[in-house]
């Protein structure tokens, strides 16, 4: 598949707002994920409005992007509704791969931003978004139309050492 060898973490972003029917495939795509039993722990607040991106982009060091970006998914589960809450970050890992294969499949660069399990950007998140206590969120995806100096360009990380057959 294409997108899953081009796909590189884009951080500069064209001044351009990403289409509603383009946030609505990455969020679909991101829900057709693998999750144990099913459970399907995720839910996704979608942020465009420009001072609460620029309030984002200060959770952390690694996290200035955020702040000239359209776009940011805050993806995050509820322990209470999770069914196996063993597995969430297992869940959640893949519906995030999901989300950013199809960002780059429509044209669009992105970045995935670790939250869980770092503590201080899981209550920067809580606090900013009044979460309840309940509320995990896992990681914070920024999306835009690549910029100056960024694309989605295939490199080869394959590495035969990585791979064992039959034995160790
Ligand atoms: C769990 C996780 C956390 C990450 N956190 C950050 C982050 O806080 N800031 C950032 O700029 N990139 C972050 N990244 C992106 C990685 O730096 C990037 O995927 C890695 O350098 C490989 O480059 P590539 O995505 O272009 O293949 C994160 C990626 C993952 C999977």
């Amino acid at each position: 598949m294409d997108a899953i060898f081009n796909r590189r973490s884009v951080r500069v972003y064209l001044d351009k707002p990403v289409e509603e029917e383009k946030i609505d495939k990455m969020l679909r795509a991101a829900m057709q994920a693998p999750s144990a039993i099913n459970g399907q722990p995720w839910e996704f607040l979608v942020v465009q409005d420009k001072e609460t991106l620029k309030k984002l982009a200060k959770m952390g060091p690694y996290s200035k992007m955020v702040e000239k970006a359209p776009l940011a998914f805050i993806l995050f589960g509820n322990k209470k509704k999770m069914r196996v809450e063993q597995f969430f970050p297992q869940d959640m890992g893949a519906a995030s791969e999901n989300l950013l294969l199809e960002a780059t499949q429509l044209g669009l660069g992105g970045v995935w931003l670790g939250v869980y399990t770092v503590q201080q950007r899981e209550e920067y998140i809580k606090d900013m978004f009044e979460m309840p206590e309940e509320v995990a969120p896992f990681g914070v995806i920024v999306v835009g139309y690549p910029g100056k100096g960024q694309e989605n360009k295939f490199v080869d990380r394959y590495d035969s050492k990585r791979v064992h057959y039959e034995k160790y």
